[in-house]
């Protein structure tokens, strides 16, 4: 199975690349900009990793991001994600970034995005893989960052392709955010959020109903209203899950208890996704494996999650047409 799922052709829809900010190369941004970081060593920063729920992990995942302050930074960074992409066969990824974690320290939104965008063109035409850019406002933050944050924006059109909701669910929901996601989708900006991922399955509703959201992201507590996950089903509205996040997270317990298996044979578009991978411990293959061991599922379940991820991605139509076809041919052959 390992084999199977290293070699199968995959697809990431929910990854956000200050996640992917390894420990090394951490230490190395540091030691390029003069910042002093407050681990002494590689184990000292793994060992910080040992979080409780969401929140303790984002004071953690923000203190990393202050090494990155150049776009020679955010390329490193992205082109490092990009190699491990290759080496687990992901041919199509949706990256977020958060730019206002770095606006807000006095880096400018060109660096960020150029940087990224960069490292991804490269990716084009270098690893063959392609990818989109999804710009999350922080949801801790207020109304106002947001729309500077989306002004900001509109001179990279070209670059993004969707707007996102991250950071601290609870307290902060998706009704702060209704006039500035119209206004992005009024742009011509495609919008998804993170809902039901500690918060609520109500939370995922109202993102729903105000924010024209076209995917969720997490989205698993929709368990806990079995309406709903009708009702998701019916609609084939996307759920990007993040396995190894989740359990990390505490969302579940183990990953026998996690529910992404039952929501796919309950015809959810449930997708397989390594969301912050260096804080996590795993990208896209170890995500698909620990579902895989804790989960009795055939070949053709496991291929079910990247076809879900196919339909649910933003790319063309002739583009996932052609996607289907490479997955279909190498779960015949496998
Ligand atoms: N949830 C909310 N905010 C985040 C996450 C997440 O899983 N990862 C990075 N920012
Ligand atoms: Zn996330």
């Amino acid at each position: 199975m390992k084999q199977f799922i290293q070699s199968l052709p995959k697809v990431e829809l929910h990854l956000h690349i200050e996640g992917t900010l390894e420990p090394e190369l951490m230490f190395e941004l540091a030691a390029r900009n003069n910042i002093t970081l407050p681990f002494k060593s590689f184990e000292d920063v793994r060992d910080a990793y040992n979080f409780h729920n969401l929140q303790s992990f984002l004071d953690i995942y923000y203190q990393g991001a202050n090494v990155l302050i150049t776009e020679q930074d955010f390329f490193d960074l992205t082109w490092a994600y990009l190699l491990r992409c290759k080496n687990d066969n992901v041919v199509h990824t949706e990256i977020f970034f958060d730019p206002q974690t770095h606006t807000e320290r006095g880096i400018s939104f060109d660096t960020v995005v150029n940087g990224i965008h960069n490292a991804l063109s490269k990716a084009v035409e270098e690893l063959g893989i392609t990818s989109q850019l999804i710009m999350c406002f922080l949801r801790h933050l207020d109304e106002e960052s947001a729309f500077t944050t989306l002004n900001q924006s509109l001179e990279h059109k070209d670059k993004i392709v969707a707007v996102g909701l991250d950071s601290s669910e609870n307290g902060n929901p998706a009704s702060k955010f209704e006039r500035v996601f119209k206004a992005a989708t009024k742009e011509g900006f495609l919008a998804v959020a993170h809902a039901g991922e500690e918060g609520e399955a109500s939370n995922i509703r109202e993102a729903l109903d105000l924010l024209q959201i076209t995917r969720i992201d997490h989205g698993v507590r929709c368990s806990d209203d079995e309406s709903l996950v009708k009702e998701l089903a019916m609609q084939r509205t996307p759920l990007t899950v993040c396995p190894l996040s989740n359990i990390k997270l505490k969302v579940f317990d183990n990953m026998e208890e996690h529910n992404i298996v039952a929501l796919l044979r309950k015809n959810v578009c449930v997708t397989i996704n390594s969301d912050d991978p260096a804080y996590f411990g795993g990208y896209m293959t170890d995500n698909f494996m620990a579902v895989s061991n804790a989960h009795e599922m055939s070949k053709a379940e496991i291929a079910q999650f990247t076809f879900n991820a196919i339909e649910a991605s933003f790319i063309p139509q002739r583009e996932k047409n052609r996607l289907m076809m490479i997955n279909k041919a190498y779960l015949e052959n496998n």
